[in-house]
C-alpha cells in the first residue's frame, strides 16, 4: 500500500487538520522560568546577551513571580547574586542569604507558584568554580557537604524542589542525607543529571556573574562528545534518590534526552540555557528568523524528544502565546 493510494499530505492541508493530528502540544504548564535575584530595592537590571531577561531584587521579582502565575507558568527557578562573594561561597548556604529571602517573599506572595532552587557554589565563590578549590581543583567531598547546607538552608525557607546543578560526584545522596537529617524528607531534588561542560552557558555567566576567574568548568561537568557516559550519570543520580532528572542543554543534546526519556520512567526535563535563547534573540532581533516561530519550533521539539519540562527564558513569552490561541 504505497502511492498514490496513501498521500501524506492529506492530514497536512489545514491549520485545524495540522492541529488535530500533532504529536505534541505545548503548554504553559510544560515550563519553569529561570529568574536572577539580586541585592537592592526596586532593582529590574537588563542582561546585555539575554535580552528580556533581567536580575530583580527581591521585591520586584515577587512582582515578576505574579505575572509568571498569572501565565499559567507552574514554577520558577532561582538563581541567586549576592552581596558579597568569598572562596567558600558563603552566602550560598547562609539561612540570611539572597535565596532564602526570596524563597520566603514568594511563597507568602504567591503561594500557588513552585520555587526551585539551583544549588550550585559558583555564583556565591569569589573564585567563580562551583565548588571548594584546595590546590587550585575542586575538591568534590568537600563541596558536598556545603551543597546540602544550601539544599536544606533553601527548604526550610520554603522551597518546593531543590535542583543541584553543581556536578559534583555524590552530590544527590549528599543533599538526600542533609534534607532527610533536618526532617525534610519530603523536598524533592531535580538533578541536574546529565550537565555538559558548554559553551552555551556564556550569557548566563554574565547574568549572574559567575564566570569562574581561572580555569574551566571541565573538570566536573561532562565532555559534549559523551552519550553513553550521560546514561551512567543519569543512572547515579537516580541510585542516589534523585526524584527528577534534567539534561542540559537542551537542543544540542536531544539525543542524551531522547536516550533518558527511553531508559528512565523519572520525570524529565531540559534546560534550553542561555546561549540557545541568545542566540534565537539575536537573529530574531536581526531579521534573520522569525523569532517567535523559532522560539515555538526549538520548544515543541524539546517536548518531543522527551522533556516532561522545560527551563527556558522563553517561558513567560511563550505561555502568553498560548494563552492568546
Ligand atoms: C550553575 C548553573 C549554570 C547554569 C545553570 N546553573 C552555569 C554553569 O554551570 O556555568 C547555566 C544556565 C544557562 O546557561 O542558562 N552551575
Amino acid at each position: 500500500m504505497s502511492f498514490p493510494l496513501v498521500r501524506m499530505r492529506r492530514l497536512r492541508k489545514s491549520e485545524a487538520m495540522r492541529r488535530m493530528v500533532a504529536e505534541t502540544v505545548l503548554n504553559p504548564a510544560d515550563f519553569i522560568y529561570p529568574l536572577f535575584v539580586c541585592p537592592g530595592e526596586n532593582e529590574c537590571q537588563g542582561i546585555g546577551s539575554m535580552p528580556g531577561v533581567n536580575r530583580f531584587s527581591i521585591d520586584a521579582l515577587v512582582e515578576e513571580c505574579q505575572a509568571v502565575y498569572d501565565l499559567g507558568v507552574p514554577a520558577v527557578i532561582l538563581f541567586g547574586i549576592p552581596e558579597h562573594k568569598d572562596a567558600l561561597g558563603t552566602e550560598g548556604y547562609s539561612p540570611k542569604g539572597i535565596i532564602p529571602r526570596a524563597v520566603r517573599a514568594i511563597k507568602k506572595a504567591v503561594p500557588g507558584l513552585l520555587v526551585v532552587c539551583d544549588v550550585c557554589l559558583c555564583e556565591y565563590t569569589s573564585h567563580g568554580h562551583c565548588g571548594v578549590l584546595e590546590k587550585g581543583k575542586v575538591h568534590n567531598d568537600a563541596t558536598l557537604e556545603l551543597l546540602a547546607r544550601a539544599s536544606v538552608a533553601y527548604a526550610q525557607a520554603g522551597c518546593d524542589i531543590v535542583a543541584p546543578s553543581d556536578m559534583m560526584d555524590g552530590r544527590v545522596w549528599a543533599i538526600r542525607e542533609g534534607l532527610d537529617d533536618a526532617g525534610l524528607e519530603d523536598t524533592p531534588i531535580m538533578s541536574y543529571a546529565a550537565k555538559y561542560a558548554s559553551a552555551f552557558y556564556g550569557p548566563f555567566r554574565e547574568a549572574a556573574d559567575s564566570a569562574p576567574q581561572e580555569g574551566d568548568r571541565r573538570g566536573y561537568q561532562m565532555d559534549p562528545p559523551n552519550f553513553r557516559e550521560a546514561l551512567r550519570e543519569v543512572a547515579l543520580d537516580v541510585e542516589e534518590g534523585a526524584d527528577m532528572l534534567m539534561v542540559k542543554p537542551a537542543l544540542p543534546y536531544l539525543d542524551v534526552l531522547s536516550a533518558v526519556r527511553q531508559e528512565f520512567d523519572h520525570p524529565l526535563g531540559a534546560y534550553q540555557v542561555s546561549g540557545e535563547y541568545a542566540m534565537i534573540k539575536a537573529a530574531g532581533q536581526q531579521g534573520w528568523v522569525d523569532e517567535q516561530r523559532v522560539m515555538m519550533e526549538s520548544l515543541t521539539c524539546i517536548k518531543r524528544a522527551g522533556a516532561d519540562f522545560i527551563l527556558t527564558y522563553f517561558a513567560k513569552d511563550a505561555a502568553a502565546l498560548l494563552g492568546s490561541r
